[in-house]
């Protein structure tokens, strides 16, 4: 997608809440926490043009799959007409739907849940809510990676999930930090 687009996209839909895509130095950051060498499923929240998407699909197994749940619906069409990928699925829907878009069989399976979305935006409950969806879907031992502008995020993470180490990336328009949450236990 152009800058042009994804720059229209920012200003239409306050949702996307960046002005451009994230940089490739603070996607490799953010996937380097992906152990790649195993079949894996991995839930994107708020994949944008696909930037992250991408970098995945290029490193996972031909058995891996990639579930997408992206809001705006330009961003849908993009990454429905630009990545033809068996392993990936693009669903036009809120990332709070997540636990109506996975099937049971894939609840308390998923490796990783990499996530832009703002949760910034979110209000308490429906923020909480999310975490929690976010915990439920994960196996035991597996991570939840998400890129914030800022710390906000700590305590609601701290408080479901436990655990929470962060890094910062300057080098992207917004600067980020880089939230690895853990889901400890059986
Ligand atoms: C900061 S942008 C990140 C885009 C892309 N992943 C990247 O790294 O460049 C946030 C993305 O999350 C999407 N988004 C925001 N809130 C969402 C929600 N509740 N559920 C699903 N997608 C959401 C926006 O439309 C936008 O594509």
């Amino acid at each position: 997608m152009s800058t042009i687009q994804f720059i229209r996209n920012f200003i239409k839909d306050r949702d996307v809440a960046s002005i451009t895509p994230t940089s490739a130095r603070c996607v490799k950051k953010v996937c380097n926490h992906i152990d790649f060498s195993k079949d894996l499923l991995i839930v994107e929240y708020g994949p944008g043009d696909g930037v992250f998407s991408r970098y995945l699909l290029k490193r996972m197994t031909p058995d891996s799959r990639l579930i997408m749940l992206e809001s705006n619906a330009d961003f849908v069409r993009h990454l429905k007409d630009t990545i033809d990928d068996s392993r990936a699925e693009v669903y036009n829907v809120m990332a709070g739907d997540v636990m109506e878009v996975l099937g049971a069989e894939d609840v308390g399976k998923v490796d990783y849940v990499i996530s832009g979305i703002p949760f910034s935006f979110l209000k308490p409950v429906r923020k909480m809510k999310l975490l929690e969806s976010t915990r439920e879907i994960l196996r035991p031992g597996g991570k939840f990676l998400a890129y914030q502008t800022s710390k906000h995020l700590l305590k609601p993470v701290e408080r479901v999930f436990g655990n929470v180490e962060t890094e910062f990336e300057f080098l992207n328009i917004p600067p980020y930090f880089i939230y690895e949450v853990v889901k400890n236990g059986a």
